[in-house]
């Protein structure tokens, strides 16, 4: 089967959260707003555990490009950490309690990798490889949606739309590595039903914290909109759906799917957006 991949770039971009008015910057809607927060709060420990689980393997990598990549996206991966720990301060000076929120699910990360690093760490490299695949449909999936990109405030969409360039950059690299390290179909398989079952149910549960201390609980148009934007006929999740099943097949490879002129198109509009400094370059053949 056909694959593209994309030259992986490590840029840094400096947003300034204190221009966004609102703490409900996705057109006004609190139960989008709050949900993206929540994914937000999962960035930092868990990016920085795809770099572990994938850094723990790196010796075994003898193919010299792939060494390379795998620098690229520990240096991409990284600077997202930095910048998602950064947004969730600015939530946190509006909704207190969301830092012992962040705080939990880091310790909770870090607990669930150290067990596991103990006795299966390919288990870790296979739920890095599952979330990757997860970030990477996602993020294409944000970047097909001028609309839903509209109604974003500037200086968050600067942020995702940074974001999920990146993790489209990257998307193969963590799978590769698995790949190069003898990593099982069956075992790729139970990283993505677990890390999909841990991903929605942790997103939901802090969604629905920040929702009830925001007092938004029982704002249920909002609610329905939310349901729409992400269920309904066009929805975000009835969209992805299609690319996230493409996994289960046996071939499957993340750079099957083109996204080449995704990369092209918004890394000229981030420009417009916000102040980008390219600080590393790597070429994947
Ligand atoms: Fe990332
Ligand atoms: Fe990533």
């Amino acid at each position: 089967m056909k694959t593209f991949r994309s030259t992986i770039h490590i840029r840094s971009i400096q947003p300034r959260y204190e221009a966004t008015p609102d703490l409900h910057w996705f057109g006004g809607n609190p139960f989008v707003s709050h949900l993206v927060h929540a994914l937000s709060f999962l960035f930092p420990p868990g990016e920085a555990m795809f770099v572990r689980s994938v850094n723990h393997f790196k010796d075994k990598v003898t193919d010299p490009d792939l060494r390379r990549a795998i620098k690229a996206f520990a240096g991409q991966e990284h600077l997202h950490s930095q910048s998602h720990y950064d947004f969730n301060l600015w939530i946190q000076t509006r909704i207190p309690e969301a830092h012992d929120y962040c705080q939990r699910i880091a310790a909770g990360i870090d607990r669930n990798y150290a067990r596991m690093e103990k006795k299966k760490p390919i288990v870790n490299l296979a739920v890095t490889v599952a979330l990757e695949h997860i970030t990477a449909v996602m993020a294409a999936t944000f970047l097909s949606r001028p609309d839903m990109l509209e109604k974003i405030h500037p200086e968050i969409r600067s942020l995702f739309i940074w974001h999920a360039i990146e993790e489209i950059e990257h998307k193969s690299v963590a799978f590769d590595v698995y790949q190069s390290v003898g990593g099982t179909y069956a075992t790729r398989i139970w990283g993505l039903v677990v890390s999909t079952l841990l991903l929605v149910s942790k997103t939901l549960y802090y969604q629905g914290k920040l929702l009830q201390k925001d007092g938004q609980l029982s704002n249920w148009r909002a609610g329905l909109s939310a349901l729409r934007d992400c269920f309904g006929g066009g929805g975000f999740f009835t969209v992805l759906r299609g690319r996230y099943l493409d996994f289960f097949r046996r071939d499957f490879h993340p750079s099957q799917h083109d996204d080449r002129d995704l990369v092209e198109t918004w890394q000229g509009k981030l420009s417009q957006l916000t102040t980008v400094k390219v600080i590393g370059r790597v070429e994947v053949p």
